[in-house]
């Protein structure tokens, strides 16, 4: 069974008299360890569909089953869990805790686990090595450089060792060298059996990505492999 599957997914959106529908209908399927790129232009829907695929918004229309969870059916706290246990959301702005420093920021999702400090702090400072910032644990987010916040960020996001990576423009704020750099790191989680599945506008960064489907006002254009994909 795939990973996730949505079919006849639609987001509306009432704006007064007129219905925005930032989804229409879209059906997707996405296995375990895929490396897929949503791709399109600004409004076609590519925040809308992974803040679905994260759990953050709830579609209006259709059915989303993640790693086997039929997730309309599922009330406040295990929908909760779920987000806490198989989701992993990396942001543009990073979204960092601004008073925590790097470990504190990546602890945090262990908060909500029945597991003590000593053992949250070592998976913490693991994930951190993970992503090559174990020198800068200390360090608070301002004075952490772009790149590296992102990086606080990714360790943060994988230190629950969720099924699926989302990343919403994840080098978006980021100059096209640290862009590279995430990259990287992308591409080793995935060789490593992540499934990360990222938004992005720039054609250099959809191209790491083993798919690309691309969306149009809030419809799947198109869907292919990078094989095909290449010229
Ligand atoms: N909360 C909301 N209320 C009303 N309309 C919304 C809301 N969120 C999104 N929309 C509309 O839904 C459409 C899709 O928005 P979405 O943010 O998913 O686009 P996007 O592809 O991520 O764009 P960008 O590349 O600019 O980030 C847009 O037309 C947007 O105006
Ligand atoms: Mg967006």
């Amino acid at each position: 069974m795939a990973l996730i599957r949505l079919s006849g997914i639609s987001r509306h959106y009432e704006m007064g008299s007129q219905l925005v529908r930032a989804l229409d209908e879209v059906d997707v399927e996405i296995e375990r360890n895929e490396y897929v790129a949503f791709v399109g232009s600004s409004g076609s829907g590519k925040s809308t569909f992974l803040n679905i695929l994260g759990c953050l918004e709830r579609p209006t229309l259709g059915q989303y089953y993640l790693n086997g969870a039929h997730v309309e059916e599922l009330d406040h706290n295990q929908l909760a869990e779920i987000r806490n246990r198989e989701i992993g959301f990396i942001f543009q702005s990073f979204n960092l805790l601004p008073r925590a420093n790097a470990l504190g920021n990546v602890m945090q999702p262990l908060v909500y686990r029945r597991i003590g400090y000593r053992q949250r702090r070592e998976m913490a400072t693991e994930a951190l090595r993970r992503v090559g910032l174990e020198d800068r644990m200390d360090h608070l987010p301002n004075q952490l450089s772009g790149g590296q916040r992102q990086r606080v960020a990714i360790a943060r996001a994988l230190v629950t060792r969720p099924a699926i990576l989302l990343a919403d423009e994840p080098t978006g704020n980021l100059d096209s060298r640290t862009s590279t750099e995430i990259m990287y790191l992308f591409d080793q989680l995935h060789a490593e059996g992540q499934t990360l599945i990222l938004v992005t506008h720039e054609e250099d960064i959809a191209r790491h990505c083993g798919r690309i489907v691309e969306l149009k006002d809030g419809r799947i254009f198109r869907d292919r492999q990078r094989t095909e994909a290449a010229h």
